[in-house]
């Protein structure tokens, strides 16, 4: 099966043609076409992202990362074709709103014919709305015009199947997904969401806890703000912290683990980040200060992201652990769970996403896309809509 799969649910603009076979305990996947933007430079002067500052670059992007990803496919079939009036209105009526998508999207259709697609898969939440949006409506002219069925893709859904990949040992645009014992435990940390998800059967999600207010990334961003670091915060506190492990023998300032204790699996960062805040008010860091407070924070976030998952892994009794999103790509949390699943839940397989799919892409939408599909999970163009609040469970 050969799918288009479009990402725009936060600053990153990304399309990606992936060839997808198999069956839900063993698909295979190869890359044939994958085109990312990241809108990180412009928002960074802001100091985080603003929704309608995304949906504009989306907007004036998403064409040119179309163009990009079926030139690399080899897919780009250039002729003329005579759209007829009626699909050209009704790509205006659907890209109304998105300044200048609509004429680009046009001059595209009228050069292109329809590499031959399977299925278009779509984020349609959870994310920024307008920003989603965008994505939604593209991706429903371009299955209106090329009559390809639509997919929506659930964001969180792909972070935690792309950590479920293994790669391809022969061809590194290839990857399975195969041998996974079931249930899956998922640890979902990003910007927007930090929480925790069984996995019974494929596709089937329980939520076993999440947040009470601040997601893990969030407090890396705010932390980073605290520290005068740029945006987005995580990779800028993650730099700091393992320069102070590498230099070794610090006495780390005491920070809080929040509900470690308690006999639930939420989470609360929200007081974590407060008592960083005190713990450096009123005075200057010096760099290496600021290292051991990122230190610090770190080991925080660590200690209670393992316990929480590790207390979830008692009461689900799952067989494999998954780490998903952004702050999956953090390098204590990694070695982390990595030492610590290995001694203290020997029995349990843990998948940790490679670098490529810890941040935002197009390759996991495909993939979440492909299950959708393999169970024709197809949706109505008429009836999709952007919901950033969609939920897995
Ligand atoms: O999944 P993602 O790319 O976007 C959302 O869906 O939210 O996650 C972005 C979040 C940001 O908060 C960013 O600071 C954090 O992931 N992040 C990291 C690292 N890389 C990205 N946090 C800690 N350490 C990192 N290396
Ligand atoms: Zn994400």
């Amino acid at each position: 099966m050969k799918l288009l799969a479009i990402e725009t649910s936060c600053d990153e603009t990304a399309v990606t043609v992936l060839e997808a076979h198999g069956t839900e305990d063993d698909a295979s996947f190869t890359i044939l076409g994958n085109a990312l933007l990241s809108q990180i430079d412009i928002h960074r002067e802001y100091g985080g992202v603003f929704p309608m500052v995304a949906k504009r670059e989306h907007a004036k992007n998403l064409v040119v990362m179309l163009d990009q990803a079926l030139e690399e496919a080899g897919l780009k079939l250039n002729t003329d074709i005579a759209l007829p009036q009626t699909r050209i209105d009704a790509i205006r009526a659907l890209l109304e709103r998105e300044e200048g998508l609509a004429d680009a999207l046009i001059a595209f259709l009228t050069t292109h014919e329809n590499p031959g697609l399977d299925a278009i898969a779509v984020t349609h939440g959870p994310g920024l709305e307008p920003a989603l949006w965008v994505g939604v409506n593209f991706a429903k002219a371009l299955a209106l015009v090329w009559d390809v069925p639509l997919v929506g893709a659930n964001h969180m859904e792909g972070h935690l199947l792309s950590a479920l990949t293994t790669p391809d040992p022969e061809n590194p645009s290839a990857f399975h997904i195969r041998d996974v014992a079931l249930p899956v435990l998922g640890l979902l940390i990003s910007g927007g969401h930090t929480e925790l998800v069984a996995m019974d059967d494929w596709l089937s999600y329980r939520l076993i806890g999440q947040t009470k207010d601040d997601a893990v990334g969030e407090a890396f961003d705010k932390v980073a703000r605290m520290l005068s670091l740029p945006y987005p915060g995580g990779p800028e506190v993650s730099k700091l912290a393992e320069r102070a492990r590498e230099r070794g023998n610090i006495v780390l300032p005491a920070l809080p683990r929040p509900m470690l204790g308690d006999s639930t699996c939420d989470f609360s960062f929200s007081g974590l980040k407060t008592a960083v805040l005190y713990l450096i008010k009123g005075r200057d860091l010096t760099d290496t200060e600021k290292e051991e407070v990122a230190h610090a924070f770190e080991e925080a976030v660590g200690d209670v992201l393992f316990g929480k998952a590790s207390r979830a892994l008692l009461e689900t009794g799952a067989k494999t652990i998954v780490l998903g999103g952004g702050v999956s790509a953090n390098t204590h949390v990694r070695r982390t769970f990595t030492e610590r699943i290995a001694k203290e839940h020997p029995e349990v397989s843990l998948r940790i996403p490679e670098p490529r799919f810890t941040t935002d892409n197009a390759i996991m939408i495909g993939i979440a896309g492909f299950y959708r599909a393999l169970r024709k999970d197809f949706m109505n163009p008429g009836d999709m809509r952007a919901n950033g609040n969609l939920s897995l469970t």
